[in-house]
Formats: structure tokens, C-alpha cells, sequence
């Protein structure tokens, strides 16, 4: 078992597996996209692999491929069905925006995925071009009835609530999980991005949110399980589906944290928000050996910060875009 300095047992690894994605959301990037991390810097599958081989045996067990889009990755199904064969890796997701999902939901399946998340953050076609600064909401709702019938499962629909942006959609996306075997999953807007300033009168908090929703139906807690994230789980009454709370700023759930998280270009980053990084890439391009990757595993579980610092005077924005961390 991993533990760190706090006695938080870290047994999640959260990889991006590229920076580039093919939407442009406004809260993440601006309009010209940011500048893009060079090929030759961005880990393969086989140095990706060697890693999650090396800390599985060390205690990670849940690993999620995110990016940018892991899906714009050549290769990334491939990737996939090695990744589900390494025995220790008891939970393997994948955290998408969902375009390209209904040409791959099939193929990812019968890699070995079992389940995953998507970002989609407005019911609305011409909002959803307004907020991703592309067109694409009927693919990517294509892309989740895709994955409903292939039985990834469960589907999370992750929703980040931004105030005079989406607020007006908390009642429509709580009411698709009556009829629809989805997690519809509300997230606290977070100062991470580089696209439009973010402030605290922007976010919509987790209890202005649960409000709104109990003013649909009732709403049954669900007990979590041992993969759960730091979504607190509810079901409306009569619902198939599930609704998730997320509160990263009303609510900060550094304590119950359980994640490292991988950069595309090879460090490990022990907090979403913190620019304390530990390489990796140069010993696995430098003939390291299994034990000094171990080691440097050890190092990032010593620097983990006890918590993140957003809504307080120390917070200081990281270096790093949100997309080339992977949420
Ligand atoms: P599950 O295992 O399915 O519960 O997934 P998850 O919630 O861990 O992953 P997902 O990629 O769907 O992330 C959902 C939201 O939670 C995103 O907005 C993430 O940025 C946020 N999130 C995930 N991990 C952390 C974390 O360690 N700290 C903070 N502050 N937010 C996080
Ligand atoms: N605040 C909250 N969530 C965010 N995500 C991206 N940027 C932010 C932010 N600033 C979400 C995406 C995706 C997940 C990995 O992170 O919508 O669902
Ligand atoms: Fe792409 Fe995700 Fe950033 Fe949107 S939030 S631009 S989908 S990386």
C-alpha cells in the first residue's frame, strides 16, 4: 500500500496521455489553443506501460486516461487492451469530451474498458458550440448512446456548472438521469484553465446546486464504494440513473485525496493544483532502472501536498493548463 505523508493511501493514477484536444472550451483554453507539448517529448505507450507495471506493483490499482482527448491519440485502443491486461489494474476508465466516442465506443469495449466519464457541459446545440467554440453536441450524444449500447458501464456525465453560462441547465440534466442509465455529475468551476478569467462570482457551488435539484424529487444519498472519486452520490427518487456531486472549492476533498496524476511529457504531478513536478521521463530515457522509477514514485508520494488552496489567500493559479493535466 502507498501511503503519504498524511497517511492518504494513493493507489489512483490519473494519466494525460496528450495536451491536444479537439475542442476549445472556453473556460480551458483560448480560441488559438495553447502551445502544444512536441511529440518527441510526450511518453510512448511502451514508457507508459513500464510505469503503470512498475507502481501496480507498488500499490496503484484505478488508473484513467485523460488528455486534452486521449481520443485524438493514435494507438489509444491498443493502449487500452495492454493496460487491461496488467492484473493489478482493478479499475480502468477513460475521462472524454465525447466527439469522437460513437467510433470507438465498440473498440474500446472489447479493449477491456469497462466504464467512462464524459464532459458535456449544456443540452443546448448552439450553447454547446458557444462554450466549446465548436460544433459537435449530436456527436457527441451520439457518442453516449453509442457507449449505452455497448454497455460501457456506468456512464458519467461530467457537468461543469458556470454561473450566466449554463446555470439554467441544472434541472435538465438532473432530469435525464429518470429515464436514462446515466451519472449526471455536477462540478464546481475551478480556477485552472487558461481560457476566460475565472472568479468566484462565476461558481455556482455544490449546495446552490443540490438545492435546485431537490426542488425536482427527492433526493436518496447513495452509499460510495470503494472506487468512487470525490463525487458524493444521490439518486432521484423513481430515477434509473444517478446524480454526483462535486465540490472541489465549497467542499475541498484533499483529505480523502487517493490520486497522482501523470503529465503527457512524463512527470508526475502529486496535486491538481500544485506546480511540483516529479520526472520520470528523463530515467526512463536514461537507461533508469525499475528501482529508480520505484524511487521517484516514493519522492512524489513524499512532496504530496496536504491540500489545494483555491478560495484562500495562498492560492496561486499553476503554470500548467488543465489540458495538459487532465483534470
Ligand atoms: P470517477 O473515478 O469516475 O469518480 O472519476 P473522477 O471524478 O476521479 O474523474 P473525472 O475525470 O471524471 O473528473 C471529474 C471532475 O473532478 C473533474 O472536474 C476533475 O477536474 C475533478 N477532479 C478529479 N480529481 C480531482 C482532484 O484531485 N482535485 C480536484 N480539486 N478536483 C479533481
Ligand atoms: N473546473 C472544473 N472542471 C473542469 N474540467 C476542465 N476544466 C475544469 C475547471 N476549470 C473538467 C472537464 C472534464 C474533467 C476532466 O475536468 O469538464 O470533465
Ligand atoms: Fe478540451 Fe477538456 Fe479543455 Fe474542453 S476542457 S478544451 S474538452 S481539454
Amino acid at each position: 500500500m502507498l501511503l503519504d505523508l498524511y497517511k492518504r493511501s494513493i493507489n489512483y493514477l490519473r494519466i494525460s496521455v496528450t495536451d491536444r484536444c479537439n475542442l476549445r472550451c472556453r473556460y480551458c483554453m483560448p480560441e488559438e489553443g495553447l502551445s502544444l507539448i512536441p511529440h518527441s517529448e510526450i511518453l510512448s505507450y511502451e514508457e507508459l506501460l513500464r510505469l503503470v507495471r512498475i507502481f501496480a506493483l507498488e500499490g496503484i490499482s484505478k488508473v484513467r486516461l485523460t488528455g486534452g482527448e486521449p481520443l485524438v491519440r493514435k494507438g489509444i485502443v491498443d493502449f487500452v487492451s495492454q493496460l487491461s491486461m496488467i492484473k493489478e489494474i482493478k479499475d480502468l476508465s477513460l475521462t472524454t469530451n465525447g466527439l469522437l466516442l460513437k467510433g470507438y465506443a465498440a473498440d474500446l469495449k472489447r479493449a477491456g474498458l469497462k466504464r467512462i466519464n464524459i464532459s458535456l457541459d449544456t443540452l443546448n446545440c448552439n450553447r454547446f458550440s458557444l462554450i466549446t467554440r465548436r460544433d459537435g453536441y449530436e456527436q457527441v450524444w451520439q457518442g453516449i448512446e453509442e457507449a449505452m449500447k455497448v454497455s460501457l458501464s456506468p456512464i458519467k456525465i461530467n457537468m461543469v456548472a458556470i454561473k450566466g453560462l449554463n446555470d439554467d441547465e441544472i434541472e435538465s440534466f438532473a432530469l435525464i438521469t429518470l429515464h436514462h442509465p446515466l451519472i449526471v455529475r455536477y462540478i464546481e468551476y475551478m480556477p485552472s484553465g487558461n481560457g476566460e478569467e475565472w472568479t468566484e462570482g462565476n461558481i455556482l457551488t455544490i449546495p446552490e446546486i443540490k438545492k435546485r435539484v431537490e426542488a425536482i424529487g427527492k433526493l436518496i444519498p447513495i452509499p460510495s464504494d470503494q472506487w468512487d472519486g470525490p463525487a458524493r452520490r444521490f439518486r432521484l427518487e423513481g430515477a434509473i440513473g444517478e446524480i454526483g456531486l462535486i465540490g472541489p472549492v465549497s467542499d475541498h476533498f484533499c483529505e480523502a485525496c487517493n490520486r497522482l496524476r501523470l503529465t503527457p511529457d512524463g512527470k508526475i504531478r502529486t496535486c491538481l493544483f500544485s506546480d511540483e513536478e516529479i520526472d520520470v521521463r528523463s530515467f526512463l530515457r536514461n537507461g533508469g532502472s525499475d528501482e529508480d522509477l520505484r524511487k521517484q514514485l516514493l519522492v512524489a508520494l513524499r512532496t504530496k501536498p496536504e491540500r489545494h488552496h483555491i478560495n484562500t489567500h495562498q492560492f496561486k493559479k499553476c503554470q500548467r493548463n488543465m489540458s495538459a493535466i487532465g483534470g
